[in-house]
């Protein structure tokens, strides 16, 4: 099945759970690395890029058994190898191998890491950070090599709180000989999930204020069993599907606190938001307001993730929105199916103009990254007729159940090939 078949859908109502955290989960897989044995990890969701973590970590010897949400990692047959390249372009999480297989193996070979298209994405920050911590790197004719002796802690300092290298650097610091200082990193949800990871394991990780991270670095890690945790971009794309269409919507194990960027908008655009012993409770019926402004930023700012799906219901709100794009420089591909569909939209750059609310008539459309993806299928909700969405593994690479949590709500869409 590669396509969505979506129909107009007049209201969401039901309970919905939310999957265990993509974002969480890749880099927390990586970490089995550095522990010798077998790691237990629970929650973790059924979808195309844990299944693709999956297979590197096999193609470094380790032994990957997954039975449900349950992933056991047997890292006894660890060994260094080059990775091919179809596979590590297909994620951007490919790059989080990076630091452990240094530290377990001292080398590393691959082709520069993929993932969605949403604008430059280079990696010159981790590369940057391991060259600090003895690295050596060399081209090879499709990527990288690097190489190290036992890798060293040092002071580090972030020239941007970059996700992606903060887990780099706290990957590659835990096991290195001597203190990391990390100055100026991430504090996205997803890192604090992979520090608790590692504390458990053995890691000596602190937090000083909030601006430094403490590493000191240990000579062996143990075996522990992990749940992750909730994903807050997928309950961010299901209470953005209530705004857009309308109803009554509970979510079951959404991260609260991890969304209030996106809830205090929701609730100032006019959704009401109450909490019960099941979970979080979103309704509303009839127009919401636009909001004066909305830039995407680092956490606890506005996820870049929830951008998409946010504009989708910004095209059905009354007036003139105003959107940001902070960390992308172009992550706006869905700009023009939205205009397609009949919404009102100038772009310019990293801004983006909607005026609201227009009716929306479905047409064909394909799905160019993941969290476009997602949004495309909430406008086909608000399209009268029908509307089509292909390349649904975009969609399928972070979304578990998207179609049949959707349908469970009462939402009228199906898959069709
Ligand atoms: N950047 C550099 N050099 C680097 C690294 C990053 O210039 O070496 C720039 C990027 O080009 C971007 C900005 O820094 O403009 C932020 O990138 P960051 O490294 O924080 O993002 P990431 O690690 O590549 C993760 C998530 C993204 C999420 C961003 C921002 C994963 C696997 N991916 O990406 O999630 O949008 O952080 O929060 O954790 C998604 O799940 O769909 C997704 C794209």
């Amino acid at each position: 099945m590669n396509a969505i078949m979506v129909e107009k859908t007049r209201a969401l109502r039901g309970d919905v759970l939310i999957q265990g955290s993509k974002n969480a989960a890749l880099p927390i897989m990586a970490a089995c690395l550095l522990i010798d044995g077998v790691c237990t990890l629970t929650n973790v969701p059924q979808i195309l890029d844990v299944d693709c973590m999956c297979h590197l970590l096999k193609l470094c010897g380790c032994k990957v058994e997954r039975w449900d949400h349950t992933l056991t990692i047997d890292t006894t047959g660890l060994h260094c190898c080059p990775f091919p390249t179809e596979e590590v372009l297909q994620m951007r999480s490919s790059i989080t191998l990076l630091g452990p297989l240094l530290s377990r193996c001292g080398r590393v070979e691959m082709s520069y890491p993929g993932g969605c298209v949403l604008g430059e994405r280079p990696i010159d920050y981790h590369k940057s950070l391991l060259e600090q911590m003895g690295v050596c790197f060399w081209d090879t004719t499709d990527g990288f090599g690097a190489s190290c002796d036992r890798l060293q802690g040092t002071y580090l300092c972030m020239p941007f709180p970059s996700v992606g290298a903060t887990e780099t650097a706290i990957l590659a610091a835990v096991m290195a000989e001597g203190t990391t200082w990390l100055y100026g990193y991430a504090k996205e949800p997803e890192i604090k999930a992979l520090c608790a990871f590692l504390r458990k394991a053995g890691a000596n990780i602190s937090e000083f204020g909030d601006t430094v991270l403490q590493i000191e670095g240990v000579n062996r890690l143990h075996p522990i069993t992990w749940k992750i945790p909730s994903d807050r971009i997928v309950a961010g794309t299901y209470m953005c599907a209530l705004a857009a269409v309308g109803g009554k919507v509970r979510l079951q194990k959404a991260p609260e606190k991890e969304l209030e960027a996106l809830l205090t908008k929701l609730s100032r655009m006019g959704v009401t938001i109450s909490k019960d012993s099941l979970g979080l409770v979103l309704e509303h019926s009839g127009r919401l307001c636009g909001i004066p402004f909305l830039e995407t930023g680092i956490y606890p700012g506005f996820p870049t993730d929830l951008q998409s799906t946010m504009l989708v219901v910004l095209t059905q709100c009354k007036g003139m929105s105003v959107v940001k794009e902070g960390i992308f420089s172009n992550r706006f591909h869905i700009v023009k199916y939205l205009k397609a569909l009949g919404a009102c939209i100038e772009q310019e750059e990293n801004m983006a103009y909607v005026h609201g609310p227009t009716a929306f008539t479905g047409i064909p459309m394909k799905a160019e990254e993941l969290r476009g993806g997602a949004a495309l299928v909430l406008a086909a909700l608000v399209a009268e007729g029908n509307s089509r969405i292909e390349n649904i593994s975009y969609i399928k690479r972070g979304y578990e159940n998207l179609v049949s949590d959707l349908q469970g709500l009462g939402g009228r869409l199906w898959y069709a090939s």
